[in-house]
């Protein structure tokens, strides 16, 4: 099929017209154990992005569909890039793909675009494979005046991505580590704590990464009333808010995160039906990645 712009927004199709196969890995890196990122040739996408914004991916055809935010656009060079963690079957199996390899089709870009104005001092708080997804925000908060404090942490320094690029956005940048092997011996969470008890003026807080995380620091900015937002990660399926699966509850309000999110008030957030709903299909998610695991054993 050719490819064609499906609506004002989307670019799902494989092909363009001109016959140049598109959605090519160009790039790939391991930005740590089991992180990976992909420079994707997907014009369309690379030139309408907006930070905060993410796609939908499919590899092949009896693959599912994973939301992945675009961590990067090159609307020059034509791509986009996503970072992902291998954490089940999907991630798994792109993470097995190779440079010149392609998927088989990507969404987007969808969500609301990020809240991008001068607010001060703004702090990032990216958490794990969240740092990939909060680089894109700070980059444009930065652009807009803002002064920026980032807090990266990860389980451990080996598991810390993106420390370079996100230290040359920011004012001041901030290392936590679960193992004390890099930074602060502690969470992500312990800094914001310290930056608040030491009076530092916070205009706003972006919270991005593990929904614990994410709901500890809302925990921590509500008594102050620091206006905190997240982004939130239900499971997603069609990403076009036809579906209901992404549904969260945001003060006392039914929201499709895909389409009116995914960044949502942190203190609005019914942190508990998310968790729930985000343990749905633990026990499928398992079967299939057992099952992966079993057909490659089986073809060594
Ligand atoms: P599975 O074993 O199937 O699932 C592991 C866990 O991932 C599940 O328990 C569930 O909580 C979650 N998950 C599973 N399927 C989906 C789905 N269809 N949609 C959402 N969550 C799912 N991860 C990254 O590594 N990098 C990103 O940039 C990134 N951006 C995201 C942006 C949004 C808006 C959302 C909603 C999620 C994002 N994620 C990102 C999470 C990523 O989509 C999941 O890690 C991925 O779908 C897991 O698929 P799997 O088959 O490998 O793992
Ligand atoms: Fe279907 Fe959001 S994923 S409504
Ligand atoms: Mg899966």
């Amino acid at each position: 099929m050719q490819g064609r712009t499906c609506n004002s927004y989307l670019y799902i199709c494989k092909g363009r017209p001109g016959g140049i196969k598109t959605f090519k890995i160009l790039r790939k890196k391991e930005l740590a154990q089991g992180i990976k990122s992909f420079e994707i040739h997907a014009p369309f996408i690379a030139r309408k992005n907006q930070p905060g914004q993410f796609v939908v991916l499919r590899i092949d055809e009896k693959g599912e569909r994973i939301p992945l935010t675009i961590s990067k656009s090159n609307p020059e060079e034509v791509t986009i890039t996503v970072v992902f963690q291998e954490v089940g079957k999907t991630t798994r199996q792109l993470g097995m793909l190779r440079e010149g390899d392609e998927v088989l089709d990507l969404v987007g870009p969808l969500g609301r675009p990020s809240e991008i104005e001068k607010f001060g001092t703004v702090v990032i708080v990216g958490g794990g494979v969240g740092t990939a997804e909060a680089y894109p925000e700070a980059c444009a908060l930065k652009k807009a005046g803002n002064k920026i404090i980032t807090i990266i942490g990860a389980r451990s320094k080996d598991l810390l991505i993106l420390e370079k690029e996100m230290g040359e956005v920011s004012d001041e940048i901030y290392i936590a580590t679960d193992d004390g092997s890099k930074g602060h011996h502690g969470f992500v969470t312990d800094i914001l704590v310290r930056l608040i008890e030491a009076h530092v003026k916070i205009d706003r807080v972006v919270a991005i990464g593990p929904t614990a995380m994410m709901r500890r620091v809302a925990d921590i900015t509500r008594p102050h009333q620091i206006k905190t937002i997240v982004s939130l990660n239900p499971i997603m399926l069609d990403a076009t808010g036809m579906c209901g699966v992404c549904r969260v509850v945001v003060g006392g309000e039914t929201k499709f995160a895909c389409s009116d999110g995914p960044a949502f008030d942190a203190h609005l957030v019914d942190f508990n039906l998310l968790t729930a709903r985000q343990r749905i299909y633990l026990e499928e998610e398992k079967s299939s990645l057992q099952k992966l695991d079993k057909r490659g054993q089986n073809l060594r």
